[in-house]
């Protein structure tokens, strides 16, 4: 199930204000490349551009060779790309089974895929018919993960999953990707801890200013830390 995503020179602007200039990226299946920087940097807007959320005044969105620029959003997902939105953007009244459910429409996939996305989280499995709002935190960004798999997704996006969690928590959503990566997903993973992304990221890729201003392999980072200090200010 290898893909490819791969990102060309995405412009995009929030009204007269231009959010990314020039964002290009490339995904490939079994790697996981971590978007690194600080609050503001663009990472989030970098993600609704390919989602087609905010769409990109010019670029292009490739899926395998595959042109999908100016796909609408509803489009996107349809073509594998699973996306996990910062602040996970669940339906906090509606059951852990009901949020999958709407997962599940996204693509039309059915109970095949439901179960193959709960296989990851038995905790989920075990709490199915609980309000997702009651959910703790990392329960909460299991289920979000959990919706993104029912779209039976070959690249997944996560924003900032671990943001205000447990290391516990944490740890475990680390694990998760590691076992997605190794099933050949193409991963993005959003971070600003710095200690969340070098377990997991073979590439790491500096944003600033809606730019990526520098692409390096995590064991360049791990034997420069000058460029952390540069990027994220740690
Ligand atoms: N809906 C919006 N309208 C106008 N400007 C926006 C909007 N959303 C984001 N921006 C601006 O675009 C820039 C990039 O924001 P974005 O949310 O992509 O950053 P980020 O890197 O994800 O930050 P964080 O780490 O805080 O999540 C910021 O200057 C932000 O103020
Ligand atoms: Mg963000």
């Amino acid at each position: 199930m290898a893909a490819s995503l791969e990102v060309i020179g995405f412009d995009t602007f929030y009204g007269q204000s231009q959010a990314l200039r020039e964002f290009s990226i490339r995904l490939e299946g079994g790697k996981v490349l971590c978007l690194l920087g600080r609050n503001g940097a663009g990472k989030t807007t970098a993600l609704k551009s390919i989602m087609g959320i905010i769409p990109p005044r010019k670029g292009k969105l490739l899926i395998d060779g595959n042109d999908l620029s100016e796909k609408p959003a509803y489009e996107i997902p349809k073509h594998g790309i699973g996306y996990v939105p910062q602040g996970r953007r669940l339906f906090s009244e509606l059951t852990v089974r009901e949020n999958l459910e709407i997962g599940l429409l996204t693509r039309s996939t059915g109970k095949q895929a439901l179960e193959h996305a709960l296989s990851y989280f038995p905790v989920l499995r075990e709490r199915i018919n609980q309000v997702s709002g009651t959910l703790s935190g990392g329960e909460q960004t299991m289920l979000a993960i959990a919706r993104a798999l029912c779209i039976e997704p070959s690249v997944l996006m996560l924003d900032e999953p671990t943001e205000g969690l447990m290391p516990s928590a944490i740890a475990a959503i680390r694990d998760v990707v590691i076992k997605l990566r190794d099933e050949g997903k193409a991963i993005l993973l959003v971070e600003q801890r710095v200690d969340a992304v070098i377990p997991v990221a073979d590439t790491v890729a500096f944003m600033d200013h809606g730019e990526i201003r520098e692409t390096v392999a995590i064991d360049v980072l791990k034997d420069n830390p000058a460029l952390l200090q540069k990027y994220v200010g740690v």
